[in-house]
């Protein structure tokens, strides 16, 4: 899929290269594994792929640290080889998104150790947000801004004798300093990236803290500034710059896909990045956040409607990704938290990406998803996130570590099947049983439900497409119909945890495998009823 058209209602995968598949035994995910799995990819029936970020990094937050945008880290591969990953996937009829991290950059990113290394007042001071601490000697930080990742926004340059302390800001890790947007070499060596990478046959790209960018002129401390939280994010000026990549994005054909990590205060706010003039589409972390509710999910699929309409552009429907804990663990808990049967819990889960393929758009997809991987346990001393090693001793967060666990293929094999030697994060003892060959085995399998509901949505066009109309949420009922040409289909979804009684109409699928002869629609059981003329 490399046409424009496609993207309305592609199914995109994204993979975490580091876990997905290592191909030289060192333990961390690289080009030479993701190559060997194209085939795999291909059969699961994915329009696309989104690779976390690929470029040089010191990894110091998994790539989101990136020291050269023009080249790939060789923990993963080479550029050439990266350029005929990308031909195969081409060939393979996938598209192709990299991630872009424009931010910030890497702590040893050749900018960043020019203004550190200059001393006071150097011109490569300007990229960054550099200013003087407080206090007598600037020992104080410049403002109040906290880190996403927890602790201060500011870390110190190294001391100059008789000069007060110069501080850099940075909204994640100290080793990630935030670029200054308002200097124009920013922008020019941007546009020379998205043009790199593009001529190399790249599909598009995510686009990560896409709301970051510019901070509240003069920098007001939080704690007196009105907009409070939107000092540090989501400012006008950087509406300016997709604009740009827009332009740069359409000189090529197919005309180039954004997309956007975005996160704003309201809907309103994030209506203003999407558009025929700025980005393609963002992501909507409501849906990907809402619990199990009937009503929350009506609600969020209203709002991610009229976000399409509003915008002109298909919704984007995801419920993991790197970030998140992984969505069979969110769904498989009480409102209190302790797990729910696993029969039910897997019903859920089946529903869940069978209403995501039912509804019109385009849908992201977090590898190992398709295997019903848990959250994984990873013990303290094995962690890797640096959210993690920046929490306050009082924090639970515990980080990400536990949804990047890498992926299992192979149930005999070391490590089940991902690597030779030892994962970059240990994989639980269990992980094999959730292998990509015992599940090809298994026609009742996460893995071939993924693989059946993906062909069906090609094969059905009111699936990927259509209108969506009568939404309710009646009795713990999520229900809506689905038109289509001569095609009229109701989905309903039981959010109870009771049956209930099938609504009417003729089945055409339903998610609760063992179920098939029940009258009743069974517990997070979800069903596609074709509608005829007079029901
Ligand atoms: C969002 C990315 O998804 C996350 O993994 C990363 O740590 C931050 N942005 C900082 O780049
Ligand atoms: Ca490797």
């Amino acid at each position: 899929m490399t046409s424009e058209g496609h993207w309305h209602s592609a199914v995109v995968y994204q993979v975490y290269w580091r876990s997905f598949k290592d191909g030289n035994g060192d333990g961390i995910g690289d080009l030479k594994g993701l190559r060997s799995k194209i085939g795999y990819l291909s059969s699961l029936g994915v329009d696309a792929i989104w690779l976390n970020p690929t470029y040089p990094s010191p990894q110091g937050d998994h790539g989101y640290d990136v020291s050269n945008y023009f080249d790939v880290d060789p923990l993963f591969g080479t550029l050439e080889e990266l350029e005929q990953a990308i031909d195969e996937f081409h060939d393979h009829g996938m598209a192709v998104l990299l991630d872009i991290v424009p931010n910030h950059v890497s702590s040893q990113h050749p900018w960043f150790i020019s203004a550190k290394e200059g001393g006071h007042g150097h011109e490569a001071e300007s990229r960054f947000i550099i200013r003087q601490g407080k206090g007598d000697s600037g020992g104080i930080p410049p403002n109040d801004w906290k880190s996403v990742f927890g602790g201060p926004a500011w870390s110190k340059f190294p001391t100059e004798a008789g000069r007060p302390q110069r501080w850099y800001l940075h909204m994640f890790d100290e080793c990630q300093p935030d670029l200054n947007w308002e200097n124009p070499d920013v922008h020019e060596r941007f546009e020379k990236i998205l043009e790199h990478w593009y001529e190399l046959g790249v599909d598009g790209f995510r686009i990560d803290v896409a709301h970051g960018l510019y901070k509240a002129p003069g920098l007001p401390q939080i704690e007196t500034f009105a907009g409070n939280w939107s000092a540090c994010w989501d400012q006008p000026e950087v509406h300016e710059v997709y604009r740009r990549w827009r332009k740069i994005s359409n000189n090529y054909d197919p005309r180039r896909f954004l997309i956007g990590e975005i996160h704003t205060s309201s809907r309103e706010r994030l209506l203003e990045y999407v558009g025929e003039d700025q980005l393609d589409a963002a992501f909507d972390f409501s849906f990907l956040h809402q619990p199990w509710s009937a009503e929350g999910f009506v609600e969020r699929i209203i709002e991610n409607l009229q976000f399409a309409d509003e915008t002109n552009s298909p919704p984007v429907w995801t419920l993991s990704n790197h970030d998140e804990t992984r969505h069979w663990s969110r769904y498989g808990t009480d409102p209190e938290g302790k797990p729910i049967d696993f029969v039910e819990t897997s019903t859920r889960y089946r529903s869940l990406i069978s209403l995501m393929l039912a509804l019109p758009g385009r849908i992201f997809l977090f590898n190992g998803e398709e295997l019903g991987l848990p959250q994984a346990e990873v013990p303290d001393e094995s962690r890797q996130d640096p959210a993690f090693f920046r929490q306050p001793p009082e924090s639970d967060y515990k980080g990400r570590d536990g949804c990047r666990v890498p992926i299992p293929w192979e149930k005999e094999e070391e490590n089940a099947g991902f690597s030779t030697g030892e994962p970059w994060l240990p994989m639980p003892r269990n992980w094999h049983l959730y292998s990509v060959d015992a599940q090809d085995e298994d026609s009742g399998s996460m893995l071939n439900y993924y693989r059946d509901q993906i062909r069906m949505r090609k094969s059905h066009e009111w699936m990927g497409l259509g209108q969506v109309s009568q939404l309710s949420s009646d009795d713990g009922l999520l229900s809506f119909v689905k038109s289509r040409g001569q095609d009229k289909v109701m989905v309903a979804l039981n959010f109870n945890g009771i049956p209930m009684q099938m609504p009417r109409g003729e089945i055409l699928f339903r998610s609760g495998a063992c179920f098939s002869e029940d009258p009743q629609l069974e517990p997070g059981e979800i069903v596609f009823l074709l509608l005829h003329e007079g029901v």
